[in-house]
């Protein structure tokens, strides 16, 4: 390996730029040069291609988003955008590329590896879906961004003696509501993985607290069950209590990494580089029991992620 190009791609996340950083210093530190891909797939496909050097990730450590920015790309998902994507690659000398994103980026740096381009995954996304790894890069922003959110509204919600449902980003994933609902007591967690769709039984839940004398009612509601506004009518409807939603949306996804993503992010960050100078490709990075692991992509889409269920047990017990 001569040249290693890295990419973001998919949702920005926090901790994206100081995983940026590490693949840049950790490449120069092993002699390597290194490109940076603007605007995912997207920018590759347009031959967005700059080069990169120390001085060109220095203070973004602490910043939220991506330098290279970052974008979706339908071209790419076609076997003539991949073969061009391959080609832009062989044409600017860069024989491995770092990919930073979610499962579908990873599908990509999959078919880039088949068409003969060494690439290696991180894991980048503030949902925590990805399933061979305990971590991913910005989850743990963006849950404490959601966290003091929450108390926020659950300051207004005690004065006014209101119901209130939150809901969090995740997609089809309840992760952050899961995290979110436990640190902050919430009275009722609705995941989409968990969800049986019976709001009767959240109506008596409400009605049951405020004979026992809770002043509030928090509802975190995941994105991928939605509807929170129509939720809350129905419910101040059902149960006489007034009941507010708050979509908290993209402020999620932004704010100056926590420490943990810094470190975490730049720990995985060096790995990719790491793993490509040892002639390694069509893998993924991922952090498993304590230890920074690396996965060959095909394996890593096939693992299944589940809600950790005691987690989901108890916070039923501890918003008693
Ligand atoms: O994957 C990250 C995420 O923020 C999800 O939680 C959310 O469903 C989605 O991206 C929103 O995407 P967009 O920014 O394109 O609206």
């Amino acid at each position: 390996i001569n040249t290693i190009g890295v990419l973001t791609s998919g949702g920005d996340a926090p901790g994206m730029n100081a995983a940026i950083r590490a693949v840049v210093r950790e490449a120069i530190a092993k002699g390597k040069k290194v490109k940076g891909i603007k605007r995912g797939y997207a920018g590759l496909l347009q031959e967005e291609i700059v080069d990169m050097e120390a001085k060109d990730v220095s203070d973004i450590i602490q910043r939220g988003g991506t330098i290279l920015q970052t974008a979706r790309c339908m071209e790419f998902k076609t076997p003539e955008g991949q073969q061009r994507a391959a080609e832009i690659c062989k044409k600017h000398g860069i024989d491995g590329i770092i990919v930073i994103g979610g499962d579908g980026s990873f599908r990509g740096a999959q078919k880039l590896a088949a068409l003969g381009i060494n690439t290696i995954g991180l894991p980048g996304t503030i949902d925590l879906d990805i399933a061979c790894t305990e971590y991913t890069i910005g989850f743990d922003t963006a849950v404490n961004t959601a966290m003091e959110a929450i108390d926020k509204v659950r300051d207004t919600s005690t004065s006014h003696e209101r119901c209130s449902i939150i809901e969090v980003m995740g997609r089809g994933a309840g992760y952050i509501a899961l995290w979110c609902g436990i640190a902050n007591g919430a009275e009722d967690i609705l995941l989409p993985e968990k969800y049986d769709y019976d709001e009767q039984k959240i109506v008596n839940h409400i009605i049951e607290n405020r004979k026992r004398g809770k002043q509030h009612h928090i509802i975190v509601n995941a994105e991928g069950i939605g509807h929170s506004a129509s939720m809350a009518k129905r419910i101040e409807a059902a149960t006489g209590v007034e009941t507010r939603a708050t979509i908290l949306g993209h402020m999620q996804r932004g704010g100056s990494p926590t420490c943990k993503d810094r470190v975490y992010a730049s720990t995985m960050g060096a790995l990719a580089v790491d793993l490509l100078c040892e002639g390694k490709s069509n893998r993924v990075v991922g952090y498993r029991h304590g230890d920074f692991v690396d996965d060959d992509i095909d394996a890593a889409l096939a693992m299944q992620k589940c809600i950790p269920e005691y987690q989901y047990q108890i916070s039923k017990n501890l918003s008693m």
